[in-house]
């Protein structure tokens, strides 16, 4: 098994956030996967979406994941949020290192990314009914992949750092 740092979570639980803190306190290269994938298209994420459809954009996160086997070591990464839904690439993950899930409540993700233009899936009429819908189908599918589950519920950033780092040093 490799030994890459890999968060997982909804949209909005903080993992770009902590990925950034996360690399640069360990000095370790950053690899986001809807990062990875729009360089490779040469498109963000909604155009992706508009032009070629949901089904092609996963075909692609598997393909990342797949090409990130091979070349990925000691380093962290984090995943799009609806990454770990197929059970594909929840197998790879389970190959490519250890993957924290980073949990979070409806309520906070519809606070902090509730009016974001930039997740297609979010661009519905009520958007707190979306993500509590979606939370719910996928909390189980992040918990059978995962090696840790934090809660960020009131958590500050550096908190959950301070836990992911706990294990990692362990
Ligand atoms: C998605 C999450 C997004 C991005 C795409 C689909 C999802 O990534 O991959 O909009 O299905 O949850 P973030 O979790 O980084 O926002």
């Amino acid at each position: 098994m490799k030994d890459n740092i890999i968060l997982e979570g909804f949209m909005g639980c903080g993992k770009s956030t902590i990925g950034i803190k996360l690399s640069y306190q360990l000095r370790l290269t950053l690899i986001d996967t809807d990062k990875w994938i729009e360089r490779r298209q040469k498109m963000p994420i909604t155009e992706i979406f508009a032009k070629q459809g949901e089904a092609a954009f996963r075909e692609m996160e598997t393909e990342c994941i797949r090409e990130l086997l091979t070349t990925a070591e000691h380093q962290v990464i984090s995943l799009g949020g609806g990454l770990p839904m197929k059970q594909e690439n929840r197998e790879l993950l389970g190959k490519l290192g250890k993957v924290f899930y980073l949990k979070v409540t409806p309520e906070a993700v519809y606070e902090r990314i509730g009016g974001d233009t930039t997740r297609p899936l979010l661009q519905v009429e009520n958007p707190l009914e979306r993500i509590t819908k979606l939370l719910t189908e996928r909390d189980a599918l992040y918990r059978e992949c995962a090696d840790y589950v934090l809660d960020t519920s009131g958590k500050s950033p550096e908190e959950v750092l301070l836990q992911i780092r706990e294990q990692i040093e362990k």
